[in-house]
């Protein structure tokens, strides 16, 4: 029987010995990911596919790969695959959930420090030689410990945060799709609140939805015009929930004090940026789940995934189960 083939879209931060034994395995050997017409070049004479998030999985792509099996993200988020097309298909496709919740509840908070106690603006001033001595109104900011946070999606991520917040006694609301249950929001301290009341009351929004048709540009004018002028907006999920010109006018005209983003749209941002212009935006180049463990995790994650598609058996994170519902005959 002749060997699976497996396009994988970038080194990945593991072996692939395993997958090497059951199938011929191509691997992209660019810093960069393969350009549209090389997938779509390799998809034609694949059985399965392991992708990042970096890699536009459409529906031509989809309909092109007649012998697909498989189509498995090393990512959480799967917004560049359009699903539906591979459920049609009916293609599962993998993604590795979970693994990377505390790494990237991790930066989210680090970023959430850096903003209030404005650290990159600290070490910037420090090494252009502007540190002349202990002045008592130096590069101030807002309290954590005790302040109000915010939080948009309460998934996986959003509830790792909230754990974090708990230790900094702050009071935490959410808002998400569905209401957690109350024991749940007793043991993590939190209060379930319209996205309104969270944009008025919250000193710290932090965002942790996927990228869907419901949550593109969440976060535009209106949801700036909302939030306190003294608040702090972190974004560690997808950068096209925020729009990113509204985001630019309130943190210029200081209708929200800061931000801090791990993603933005486009990425990367362009050089040009107005963004990049300014003193109260920390921007880090999509980070969040960058710990070495994590990373590997991630990537064995991925391979389990695409194993257990090769062989025809079901994957153990599947974002889209249903494509085994189908009853033959
Ligand atoms: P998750 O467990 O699925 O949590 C997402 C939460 O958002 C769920 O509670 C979901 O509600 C809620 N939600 C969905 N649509 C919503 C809407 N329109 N309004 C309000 N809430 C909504 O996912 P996760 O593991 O926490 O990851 C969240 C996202 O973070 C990923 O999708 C990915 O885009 C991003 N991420 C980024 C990095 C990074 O490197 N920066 C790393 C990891 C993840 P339901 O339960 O009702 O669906
Ligand atoms: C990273 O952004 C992920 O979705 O895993």
């Amino acid at each position: 029987m002749p060997q699976a083939r497996v396009f994988v879209t970038r080194r990945l931060p593991t072996e692939l010995q395993r997958l090497q034994e059951i199938a011929n395995v191509e691997v992209w050997m660019g810093r960069e990911p393969p350009p549209y017409e090389v997938l779509l070049a390799k998809v034609r004479e694949i059985d399965g596919l392991l992708c990042l998030l970096t890699d536009k999985i459409d529906r031509q792509l989809i309909e092109i790969g007649t012998s697909l099996k498989v189509i498995s993200q090393m990512a959480v988020g799967y917004d560049n695959i359009d699903v539906p097309a591979a459920t049609a298909r009916q293609i599962p496709v993998g993604h590795t959930p979970g693994v990377l919740t505390d790494a990237t509840a991790d930066l989210t908070w680090a970023l959430l420090m850096a903003a209030a106690r404005r650290v990159v603006e600290g070490d910037r001033f420090t090494r252009a030689g502007e540190w002349r001595t202990w002045e008592p109104d130096l590069l101030l900011g807002p309290n954590v410990t005790s302040a109000t946070l915010g939080i948009v999606g309460f998934g996986r991520i959003g509830q790792a945060i909230a754990r974090r917040a708990k230790g900094f006694n702050m009071r935490i609301l959410y808002t998400s799709r569905h209401r957690c249950d109350p024991e749940l929001e007793q043991s993590l301290g939190v209060e379930f609140v319209k996205f309104e009341s969270l944009l008025q009351e919250s000193d710290f929004v932090t965002i942790h939805t996927p990228l869907s048709d419901d949550t593109y540009h969440l976060f535009g004018e209106p949801q700036f015009a909302l939030m306190k002028p003294s608040a702090i907006l972190i974004n560690t999920a997808r950068g096209a929930i925020v729009d990113s010109d509204a985001l630019y006018q309130a943190l210029s005209s200081g209708e929200i004090a800061g931000a801090a983003i791990d993603v933005t749209e486009p990425e990367p941002i362009p050089i040009d940026s107005p963004l990049l212009t300014l003193d109260n935006l920390i921007i880090t180049p999509h980070i969040g789940s960058a710990s070495r463990q994590t990373r590997e995790k991630m990537a064995n994650m991925a391979i389990d995934n695409l194993i257990a598609g090769l062989k025809g058996e079901r994957l153990p994170y599947c974002v889209n189960p249903e494509v085994y519902d189908v009853v033959s005959g």
